[in-house]
């Protein structure tokens, strides 16, 4: 599959260019310490009944996760869990709940959220024309990530002479975490990076908690995709994004899983788009295709080059 587009005109392709990386998966030897074995089948499991692939994330962060759903069923150890899970449907879900951490909030990393405002989206809004503006946020959790961007879109396009259309697509490998985002009622810790102004202006308060205004909820749109996969997603648009943000995910992943991810998303980004990662996330340098060069230092902010 190609993509075509450009954010200034210039085409790119948007391939999965990750197929000469496939191989190397990592296997059930790699995953270190006692009971590996059965960690590695019951990953199978998950991908087996849901074709999620866990096989490439981080074994101990994987048990210790593992640890609290055994230690919350009071089981012993991963077999009598496997058993467990194939004479108990549902337990799949909270499985695949308990090995997905989705701690998120509004305009995490604030920094991030004024160089876009700053610089990155009136950049984009004025290349785009009449053109839509495509953005995919990968891992949005439950939600306040891509509706923070929603946000910051509608307070740059709200007295803009002629807005361009706005595509946002927010995808995450875990169902419960849309139920939570479609929802879009959020604790207090959620809002702590929220600007007095937009708190007013887009939330109100509910017994503690605060829902998010619909006409910011209208402007995304949720679906379930796995980021490790070499394709992008189906429900996506065929001509690239404009901008990508997958944060704080990559870190759960080991290194092969990582350069796979993050050659997908490169190719599915057009030529001076822009791809956003957490704080701690860096691109391989030996990326196939165009560089990523950091917009700002520490921005994690990497522009796709021409
Ligand atoms: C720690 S949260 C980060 C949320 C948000 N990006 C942020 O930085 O605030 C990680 C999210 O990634 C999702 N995730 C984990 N593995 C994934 C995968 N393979 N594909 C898509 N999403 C994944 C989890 O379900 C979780 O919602």
């Amino acid at each position: 599959m190609e993509q075509q587009g450009s954010v200034s005109g210039i085409a790119v392709t948007c391939s999965p260019r990750s197929s000469s990386m496939d191989n190397g998966l990592v296997g059930k030897s790699s995953l270190a310490g006692r009971g590996a074995d059965d960690l590695a089948h019951l990953l199978d499991y998950v991908k087996d009944g849901r074709g999620l692939d866990f096989n490439g994330y981080q074994p101990d962060a994987l048990s210790r996760r593992l640890a609290l759903r055994l230690a919350a069923l009071n089981l012993p150890d991963y077999q009598a869990y496997r058993h467990y899970l194939t004479e108990n449907d549902q337990e799949i879900d909270a499985l695949i709940d308990a090995l997905s951490l989705k701690v998120s909030r509004f305009f995490r990393n604030p920094f991030v959220f004024e160089a876009l405002a700053a610089f990155l989206l009136p950049r984009l809004i004025a290349a785009a024309g009449s053109e839509p503006i495509r953005v995919w946020c990968a891992g949005c959790a439950t939600g306040e990530e891509p509706y923070s961007l929603a946000i910051l879109f509608r307070e740059l396009l709200a007295h803009h002479p002629a807005a361009p259309p706005l595509f946002i697509l927010a995808t995450d490998i875990d169902e419960q975490a849309f139920q939570a985002a479609r929802a879009a009622l959020y604790p207090e810790e959620a809002m702590i990076e929220v600007k007095k102004g937009l708190l007013d202006r887009y939330f109100s308060l509910e017994r503690g908690r605060y829902r998010l205004a619909d006409e910011i909820k209208k402007m995304v749109t949720f679906a379930r995709h796995d980021v490790t996969a070499p394709i992008p997603p189906a429900i996506g648009v065929f001509s690239g994004y404009h901008l990508i943000l997958c944060r704080n995910i990559q870190i759960y992943f080991n290194r092969h899983i990582q350069r796979r991810t993050m050659a997908t998303l490169s190719g599915c980004l057009l030529k001076g788009g822009a791809l956003i990662l957490g704080e701690a996330e860096t691109p391989p340098e030996d990326l196939p295709g165009p560089r990523l060069v950091e917009m700002l230092p520490r921005s994690k902010i990497f522009i796709k080059e021409d």
